[in-house]
């Protein structure tokens, strides 16, 4: 039995032949309209979602399964102070598969220790969420053709932002990539991402708090949300809520084959007038990860059976 609670659970040639698999679904989906048939996805989300759960539930149905699911920790057993674990092992006589959302950092390999089926970390606290990098890695490769020789910036909270950890640990195993890391003063990258995916690998990176003057170098820019509901106090996320604003103004200077990224849900991070920019590459991130989600969970249930 497999879990993913990090990205780093899967080999570089895993996400390979995920990434394979993916460009397969998308070309002729029919051919993976029953391949888990009888099979059953639990989703448990103890934080709010719209397109994390929604696209494991979408993937599932479009591999021919099924779904039960528990959308509001408030109404569940957690809410009569039930541990993750004990609702996890309750879980798995239900569920062939399951993905989960929690704040906690940790709570996802916790579940994975107690859970008799695969657990698929769908983000713990500021920490990691896999299943988005899957998306990521998916959208960067379909734009760019590979990882390679990529400059790619990464802008905003990149503190809290459990996507930016995911990602730069998964880009930092390719060959020639280089990060810029864009943010405020309080917001920077948190040393133990640093110093096990960059510092250790001799990883170039550059980090400044200004978007302007690194804009036209970058191949990729990946933006994202101040996340609110990590702060310790309101006035510090109102301070620093819209340090950056992406415009088409800010645009001019980025290269003609930018790739701008974002996890969504945006709150002012990219005006809305950028959406009709070729380089907006955002809404197909969430294509993506629901195909990337419909091959990881195929993956991890076949290893299951074997
Ligand atoms: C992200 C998350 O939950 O970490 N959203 C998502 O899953 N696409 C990013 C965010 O909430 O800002």
């Amino acid at each position: 039995m497999r879990s993913v609670i990090d990205i780093l659970d899967l080999t570089e040639s895993e996400i390979d032949s995920l990434i394979t698999v993916s460009d397969d679904i998308i070309s002729n989906p029919a051919k993976y309209a029953r391949k888990c048939a009888g099979k059953k996805l639990a989703t448990l989300f103890f934080e709010p979602s719209t397109r994390t759960r929604m696209s494991f539930e979408a993937a599932m149905y479009e591999l021919g399964g099924n779904v039960i699911s528990m959308t509001d920790a408030a109404s569940s057993s957690a809410a009569k102070g039930e541990s993750v674990a004990d609702t996890v092992r309750t879980v798995s006589c239900y569920a062939d598969i399951i993905a989960m959302r929690h704040p906690k950092e940790g709570a996802a390999l916790v579940a994975a220790k107690n859970a008799l089926v695969p657990v698929i970390n769908a983000g713990d606290g500021g920490h990691c969420h896999p299943t988005q990098t899957l998306a990521d890695l998916l959208t960067i490769h379909r734009e760019k053709g590979g990882f390679d020789n990529l400059t790619v910036g990464l802008c905003g909270d990149l503190k809290f932002g459990r996507t930016v950890h995911s990602l730069i640990n998964a880009l930092a195993r390719n060959k020639n990539v280089r990060f810029v890391l864009i943010s405020p003063e309080e917001l920077k990258l948190p040393s133990y991402v640093k110093d096990a995916s960059l510092k250790s690998k001799g990883i170039p990176y550059e980090q400044t708090t200004d978007l302007e003057k690194v804009i036209p170098s970058l191949d990729i820019l990946y933006m994202t949300r101040v996340q609110r509901e990590r702060f310790f106090n309101e006035e510090d996320y109102l301070r620093l809520k819209d340090s950056y604003i992406l415009t088409p103004e800010k645009l001019k200077n980025a290269k003609e084959d930018l790739c701008v990224m974002h996890p969504l849900p945006r709150v002012n991070e990219i005006s809305v007038e950028v959406d009709r920019d070729k380089r907006a590459c955002y809404f197909k991130q969430v294509f993506n990860g629901k195909i990337m989600r419909m091959a990881l969970m195929l993956k991890l249930l076949q290893e299951d059976s074997k």
